[in-house]
C-alpha cells in the first residue's frame, strides 16, 4: 500500500500545525528533496484543511492529523487527505476509512486499546503521547505480545530520543512536529540528522 510503503521508506512522519505565514511550498520541496514523501497536517487550526488543498499537487502523500470526528474525517478526505490520524481510536472514523479505502492510524496507549484496534482490522497504530509514557520501553514490550502491529510513536519525540526508537522491530515511523521547526535549512538539517539516527541512507 502506497502510504505504508512511503512510511516504511521515510521512517519519519513530519507533522505540521499550520498557524499562518508558513511557506508550504518551500516546506514540501525540502521534504521531497530529502526523501520524505509524506506530511501529516493537523486539523487543530482552521488552516489545516486549506493547507491540504494547497499542497494537493505537491507530490507529497498528505494526511490529516488530530481527526476527532466523522465530520472532520469527511472534510479531510474531501480536501485531499490520503490518510487519517487521530489522537485516540474513533470507531466511526475507522469504519468510514475502511469503506473509503483510506489508511487510518488511531492513537493507542494500552494493551486493551491495541486489542480493540486489532478487532477493528487496524494494525498500524499511532502510539500517543509516546514520550510521557516511555514509548520506546512500552513498544519493546508490545513487540513480544503484538508482533503483527506496527507503530507510529508520536508526542514529545525529538532528535535525542531517536536512538531509543531506531532498533524497535515494530517501528514503522517516528512522528513529530520537531522536524518542521524553523527555516528550510534547519528542517533539512533535522531530517538528515534524524535519518542518520534512524540508520537510514542519506538521500
Ligand atoms: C500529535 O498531534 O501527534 C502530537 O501533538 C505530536 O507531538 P509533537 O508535537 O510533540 O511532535
Amino acid at each position: 500500500m502506497e502510504v505504508l510503503d512511503a512510511l516504511a521508506k521515510a521512517r519519519l512522519l513530519p507533522l505540521l500545525t499550520v498557524r499562518g505565514g508558513e511557506d508550504l511550498r518551500a516546506l514540501a520541496q525540502v521534504l521531497r528533496e530529502e526523501g520524505v514523501g509524506l506530511l501529516e497536517i493537523t486539523l487543530r487550526t482552521p488552516q489545516g484543511l486549506e493547507a491540504l488543498r494547497v499542497l494537493g499537487d505537491s507530490g507529497l502523500l498528505l494526511g490529516a492529523g488530530t481527526v476527532r470526528s466523522l465530520e472532520e474525517a469527511k472534510a479531510a478526505m474531501a480536501a485531499g487527505a490520503r490518510f487519517l490520524v487521530s489522537p485516540g481510536l474513533k470507531e466511526a472514523v475507522a469504519c468510514l476509512a475502511q469503506e473509503e479505502g483510506v489508511p487510518y492510524f488511531p492513537g493507542v496507549l494500552t494493551p486493551t486499546e491495541v486489542e480493540r484496534a486489532l478487532e477493528l482490522g487496524l494494525s498500524v497504530l499511532k502510539f500517543f503521547p509516546a514520550e510521557p509514557f516511555q514509548g520506546a520501553q512500552v513498544l519493546r514490550a508490545y513487540a513480544e505480545v503484538f508482533p503483527e502491529v506496527r507503530f507510529l510513536p508520536t508526542g514529545g519525540i525529538k532528535e535525542e530520543q531517536l536512538p531509543l526508537y531506531a532498533p524497535l522491530p515494530n517501528l514503522l515511523a517516528v512522528g513529530g512536529s520537531w522536524l518542521l521547526a524553523g527555516d528550510a535549512a534547519s528542517i533539512r538539517g533535522r531530517i538528515r540528522r534524524a535519518k542518520a539516527l534512524l540508520r537510514l541512507p542519506a538521500q
